[in-house]
């Protein structure tokens, strides 16, 4: 996802500390699939393919490479030949074809230092060499290379070398299949998600090349100088000195940690400066001025910046350039960057804050990659998208985690990520929403008493107990429970007397959909998350030195009072907030049936599943508030992220027509091969009739939005643990009308493996092995086809007489004969 600036300002927060060599493993590039040459033909790329380019000057050659699905990765080519004037190349790259052809692509991507800032770099090709870039691109499906200058250039071995995992799908140590295709795809294209979205430990490149004259910075937006103290300050005096090598360099203030803020845009090349809102100078200026002529290129400048949160004054070798007042931004740091085709070496940065010395560096050391948030990223880590944001949050984190469990068995990155976010806790218990990943995990509290999102610390601990679920891991249970204590503690402390959980604060109320309005006091959302991670945890309490009776009675409280307080009659499900009755949030009654809180009265489960389908069904999948939320400012859109709680709400009730209806109309364009926009991932969010939700930044590669990777292997082919870390398992296939599922699922110490099928007579075969030392019982699919009359089984059925008992180790297998 990603946040507005104030949850930003209070999500991200620096710590010192963790290393920065980053050393990505080696492997084969991506290759395209096909690409359109100059002369417009479609062509068969592969491994030998020569692109030769030849520009006259004035016409461009313009050759566009399609790698079929997303890809990332430092781009790399190999000129082969070259002659005339080959100094004007450049590569442009989108996930979408439509954004290739604007003049960024489908960037820039300032919001963190996990990415190349422009999806353009431009080469100056001098020589017969590789040249490869040095800052990753994330996941892009597109390319285009484009000869401008009067030249011709002949190129091999074009691709991206890879910094994640690039295993086949189908060698990934969970797999899926069924006989219907749909379904297939969207478990592949969740899976490659995941993997995209998975970054291992230390694999991110120093974002600033550091030299011993300072740092240089050619063609990146500035990052905001990270401090516990910076992201609230409103009035301080920067100074710096730079040497602008191409056209001139820019600065910003006021800079939220997602690097927005005043830009201060220097065109030394044309004696310009300007100021725009924003992290480039993109956007229309907000005051712009023309610099005396000696301040010129190639030589070392001082520029001191006096910032009184609206008045901004710029002087230049002592001389004052620029002065104006602003209304864009009031509060935070301070960048240091160069515009797209701009390149200069700073050093000797001071912050003053009211007089009194804050920082200086003198930018020629590593200490100042980790002050900027700009060096690796110390731990594995799962993040929200590929392209955009590249950075952890945990609401993204509790989808990913069981996708991650599924498929990619990517337990490291999962652990890495609550092991950065849940070090972020704060006093009261809750957590910060949202870290960059370039922080090692904190050694000591934050001294807050205040984050966004609320929901996410909910998520958080959600993520918590998924992942002792799947691994039993007993150092991970009772270093996180004493935390998961303090967070719903703090929950239990804020419920009023009639026991409804209640947010007090509005900073607290924003949620994953930044645009829709913030809320606060009683919130369904917000209560059921909070029902939901209570459940989540029950069946571990005991096991965690925590006690069950306690949290238990509070989850039943909870329960009661959203049953009583909550429900709406009129809706036939649960409204969205004390302040908004006449509208449902589909988030919040997804949990209700997930947190089994439904049955009350003659409520049950199908009641919000059907008031779900009538409320929120539009021909491109489910939105995620109902119709009459759009005339209290709410944006009517398809969230596959709170569908995905929606799918697992379906699943769990056993409700196989919701759960296609919601494969088929929400997942299944998206992992449609044929789709204009595929990408081989999942998209972050749709308008309501399919098309990307937030325009040209959408994200095509979005952890979030791939639960169904999840959700087919633990439902359909049923795999689920019985006691932490599959010890002891159950198989409970639900049919879902297919006639035949079959895959493995990753556990400790194996895999769990299934087949069911029904032959032509309507009967069921089922195959299922387990790892040595395990036990387990095998539920047969339901609905079956035909009523089990008679059979073989290499078991027998158990006394409740619906289920068999088997041996880990051991070939379980019943052929269904009448
Ligand atoms: C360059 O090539 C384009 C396209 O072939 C042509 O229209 C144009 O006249 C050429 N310009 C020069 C200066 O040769
Ligand atoms: C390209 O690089 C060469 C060699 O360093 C240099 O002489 C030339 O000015 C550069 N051209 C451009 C357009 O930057
Ligand atoms: C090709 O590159 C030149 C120089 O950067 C740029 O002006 C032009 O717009 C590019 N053309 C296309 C189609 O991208
Ligand atoms: C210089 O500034 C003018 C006026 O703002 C603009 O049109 C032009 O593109 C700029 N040139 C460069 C090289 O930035
Ligand atoms: C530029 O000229 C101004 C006077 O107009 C002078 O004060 C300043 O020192 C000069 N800067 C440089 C770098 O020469
Ligand atoms: C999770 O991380 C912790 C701390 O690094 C480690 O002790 C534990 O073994 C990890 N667990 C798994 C299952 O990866
Ligand atoms: C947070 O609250 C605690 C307890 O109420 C208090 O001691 C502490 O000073 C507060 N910290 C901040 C930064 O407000
Ligand atoms: C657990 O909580 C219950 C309910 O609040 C309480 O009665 C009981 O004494 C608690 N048990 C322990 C061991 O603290
Ligand atoms: C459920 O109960 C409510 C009131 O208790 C009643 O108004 C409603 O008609 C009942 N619905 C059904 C489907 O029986
Ligand atoms: C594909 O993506 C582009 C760029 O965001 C968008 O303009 C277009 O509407 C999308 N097409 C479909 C069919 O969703
Ligand atoms: C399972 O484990 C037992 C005890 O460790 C061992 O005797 C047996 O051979 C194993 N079976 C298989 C199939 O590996
Ligand atoms: C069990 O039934 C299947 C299918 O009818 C048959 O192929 C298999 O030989 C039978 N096995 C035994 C042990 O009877």
């Amino acid at each position: 996802m990603r946040v507005n600036s104030y949850v930003a300002l209070l999500g991200l927060l620096h710590v010192t500390g963790g290393s920065a060599n980053g050393s990505p493993a080696p492997a084969l590039p991506y290759t395209a699939q096909t690409y359109t040459s100059s002369e417009g033909t479609p062509m068969v790329f592969d491994e030998s393919t020569l692109i030769k380019l030849a520009s006259n000057g004035t016409s461009p050659s313009i050759v566009i490479l399609d790698y079929g699905r997303n890809v990332e990765g430092y781009a790399t080519f190999h000129v082969s030949k070259r002659s005339g004037d080959t100094s004007t190349f450049e590569m442009t790259y989108s996930e979408t074809r439509a954004l290739l052809d604007s003049d960024m692509g489908d960037g820039p991507m300032p919001l963190a230092a996990a990415m190349d800032t422009y999806r353009i770099n431009r080469y100056n090709i001098t020589e017969q060499k590789t040249y490869t870039n040095r800052l990753i691109q994330g996941g892009l499906r597109y390319q285009k290379l484009n000869l401008s200058s009067a030249g011709e250039v002949e190129l091999s071995g074009i691709g991206f070398k890879p910094t994640v995992s690039r295993a086949p799908i189908a060698a990934l140590p969970g797999s899926f299949s069924c006989s219907d295709p749909v379904l297939n795809r969207i478990w592949q294209v969740g899976a490659r998600t995941t993997q995209l979205t998975e970054i291992p430990a230390k694999s991110l490149p120093n974002f600033w090349v550091i030299t011993d004259e300072g740092a240089f910075i050619d063609s990146l937006a500035p990052q905001p100088f990270s401090a516990d103290f910076a992201t609230a300050m409103t009035a301080y005096d920067l100074e710096f000195s730079v040497k602008p090598i191409m056209n001139g360099f820019g600065f910003t203030v006021l800079s939220d940690t997602l690097a927005n803020g005043i830009y201060i845009f220097v065109n030394v090349a044309n004696s310009s400066i300007s100021a725009h809102a924003g992290s480039t100078e993109r956007s229309d200026p907000i005051a712009s001025a023309k610099l005396p002529s000696n301040i010129t290129l190639n030589q070392w400048h001082i520029v001191q910046s006096n910032v009184e949160m609206v008045g901004i004054s710029v002087r230049i070798d002592g001389v004052p350039v620029f002065n104006f007042s602003q209304s864009a931004a009031f509060y935070g740091s301070f960048g240091l960057g160069a515009s797209l085709g701009h390149s200069a070496l700073f050093t000797n940065v001071s912050l003053t804050v009211s007089g009194q010395d804050m920082y200086y560096s003198s930018l020629n050391d590593a200490s100042a990659l980790q002050d900027f948030l700009l060096g690796t990223n110390p731990l594995p880590v799962s993040v929200d998208g590929s392209r955009r944001d590249r950075i952890a949050y945990a609401g993204d984190l509790d989808m990913a985690t069981g996708t991650a469990f599924a498929s990619t068995y990517g337990h490291d990155y999962i652990n890495g990520t609550i092991e950065l976010l849940g070090s972020f806790q704060m006093p009261p218990g809750f957590f910060v929403p949202t870290t960059k990943i370039q922080q090692a995990p904190r050694k000591t509290e934050i001294d807050a008493n205040i984050t966004g999102l609320i929901g996410y610390s909910f998520s958080m601990v959600s993520a918590m107990a998924r992942f002792y679920e799947q691994t039993g891991d007993a150092n991970f249970l009772n270093h996180w429970a004493p935390k998961t204590a303090r967070m719903l503690d703090w929950a239990h402390s804020q419920t009023l007397p009639n026991s409804l959980f209640n947010i007090s604060n509005s900073a607290l109320g924003g949620d994953w959909n930044y645009y829709d309005p913030a809320l606060d006091g009683v919130v369904s959302k917000f209560n059921l998350i909070y029902a939901y991670a209570l459940k989540q945890w029950l069946p571990f309490m005991d096991d965690a030195g925590l006690n069950t009776t306690l949290y238990a009675g509070r989850l039943h409280n909870l329960q009661n009072a959203i049953n009583k307080h909550l429900w709406s009659d009129t809706l036939q499900a649960y409204y969205l907030s004390d302040s908004h009755k006449d509208f449902l949030s589909q988030e919040a009654n997804a949990l209700a049936v997930l947190a089994d809180t439904t049955a009350y009265g003659n409520r049950t489960s199908r009641t919000v599943l059907s008031t779900l389908a009538r409320e929120l069904y539009v021909p491109s999948g489910a939105l995620a508030f109902s119709n009459r939320s759009a005339a209290s400012g709410w944006a009517q859109k398809i969230s596959p992220y709170a569908s995905g709680y929606h799918l697992k709400a379906a699943f769990h009730a056993n409700d196989s027509v919701t759960a296609n209806y919601l494969l088929h109309s929400v997942w299944g364009p998206i992992s449609d091969a044929s789709h204009t926009n595929y990408t081989g991932c999942m998209w972050e969010v749709m308008m309501a009739d399919g098309t990307p939700g937030l325009g040209s930044s959408t994200s095509l590669c979005h952890a979030w939005s791939s639960g169904p990777t999840a959700d087919l292997s633990r439902y359909v082919l049923g795999v689920q643990p019985v006691t932490p870390g599959f010890k002891e398992w159950k198989v409970v296939p639900q049919s879902l009308d297919l006639d035949w599922a079959k895959g493995a699922y990753p556990v400790p110490g194996g895999k769990i493996n299934v087949d069911w099928s029904f032959d032509s007579n309507n009967l069921l075969h089922m195959t299922v092995t387990a790892p040595n030392g395990t036990r387990g019982t095998v539920y047969l699919p339901t609905p079956l086809k035909e009523t089990l009359h008679k059979y073989n089984a290499t078991a027998f059925l158990s006394n409740e007489k619906d289920f068999f008992t088997v041996k880990g180790g051991e070939t379980f297998s019943i052929h269904q004969t009448d």
